[in-house]
């Protein structure tokens, strides 16, 4: 069947109902409600239960997605989930949300692109639906990263956050609307700006000794990833309206990961958009690493800031480095 044009559906989502604010965070380290505001933009995030993890997430936000595209699990031939923050190691989380659907056999896999993790979901996607392989995807972000954040490290423990973004992904006939362009990159180079020590992974093995030391969690260099993001979003904003032969004036909305006010200013200041163009809840939600896009288009959809036709940029960056951008009418 040849390519028409590959269309989101529905976005649907979940966050916790459980807020965490700057003054509890103050309580937990040396920190104050002004300094995270000022350096970050967030005032609170969304913090889950011990007993929720990531499959239980993604598979609340797949099924809003769905119901919202008025589909059955059963419509679904493939589901690939982003997650830096797996409940278990071995099968991939897809497989487990895949379970939880009952799609009947979807193709069910995870994709590692931390924050850029969505936007990488959502363009294998692309792919898989143009060369004529599947009609249909899921592309689900998952993130519980209060699960990965060491809650005495004042640099990292403000930032993160959990939530859960879905879209469903389908062929379309070609009338302008679509994903128009995509853009993918990353530089191993950097990796140890932010990564966590490899403990229950083949090179660090799970033992308990391992395991006392509790060393897992995520580090970070802030300031060098804070000018790694603002070059890497940047050059995506280029990337992406060069392929598609749009021009930044004709953006009618960014919807940019969230990590820190600051760097979405920044990005937005280079694609010549004004504030009020671009979709922000960095504030709200803090950094819910890969989830931010899917929660943040879903906001600005039901906001009525996305309408049909409206051009949306979408850009992130993340762990590994990675960075990645999409452009589409919708
Ligand atoms: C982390 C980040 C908010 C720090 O802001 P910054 O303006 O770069 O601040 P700096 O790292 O220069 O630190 C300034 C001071 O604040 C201190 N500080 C760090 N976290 C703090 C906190 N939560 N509360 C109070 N002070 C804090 C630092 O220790 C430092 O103190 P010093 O000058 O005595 O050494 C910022 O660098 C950032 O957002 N980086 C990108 C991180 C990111 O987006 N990661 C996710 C990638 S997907």
């Amino acid at each position: 069947m040849p390519t028409d044009t590959v269309r989101l559906v529905s976005v649907g989502m979940w966050t916790p109902a459980r807020v965490m604010t700057n003054a509890e965070l103050e309580g937990m380290v040396d920190t104050t409600d002004e300094w995270i505001v000022e350096r970050t933009g967030i005032r609170e995030r969304r913090i889950a239960d011990d007993d929720v993890g990531v499959v239980e997430m993604g598979y609340r936000a797949a099924q809003d997605a769905l119901e919202r595209a008025r589909l059955e699990p059963s419509a679904v031939d493939a589901i690939i989930v982003s997650t830096a923050t797996p409940d278990r190691l071995l099968p991939a989380t897809a497989c487990d949300i895949e379970a939880r659907l009952a799609t009947g056999g979807a193709v069910a896999f995870d994709v590692w692109g931390a924050c850029s993790g969505w936007l990488y979901a959502l363009n294998i996607a692309r792919g898989l639906i143009a060369s004529g392989q599947i009609e249909t995807a899921l592309c689900i972000a998952s993130e519980k990263m209060s699960a990965i954040t060491d809650w005495t490290d004042r640099a990292t423990c403000v930032l993160f956050a959990d939530a859960a973004g879905a879209a469903v992904v389908q062929r379309a006939e070609e009338d302008g609307r679509g994903i128009l362009a995509s853009y993918m990159r990353s530089d191993g180079a950097l990796a140890e700006l932010l990564h966590r020590r490899p403990i229950g992974s083949s090179s660090v093995p799970v033992d308990v000794a391992e395991l006392a030391v509790r060393d897992g969690h995520l580090r970070m260099a802030g300031r060098e990833v804070f000018k790694n993001a603002v070059r890497s979003m940047c050059e995506a904003v280029d990337a992406v309206l060069e392929q598609a032969g749009v021009a930044k004036d004709e953006i009618d909305i960014l919807v940019p990961h969230q990590a820190n006010i600051r760097i979405i200013e920044a990005t937005a200041k280079y694609a010549g958009l004004p504030m009020e163009r671009v979709w922000v809840n960095v504030d709200r939600y803090g950094n819910t690493s890969s989830a931010t896009i899917p929660v943040a288009l879903y906001e600005a959809r039901e906001a009525g800031r996305i309408q049909d036709g409206s051009l949306v940029l979408m850009v992130t960056f993340g762990a590994g480095l990675t960075w990645a951008g999409t452009l589409l009418r919708w």
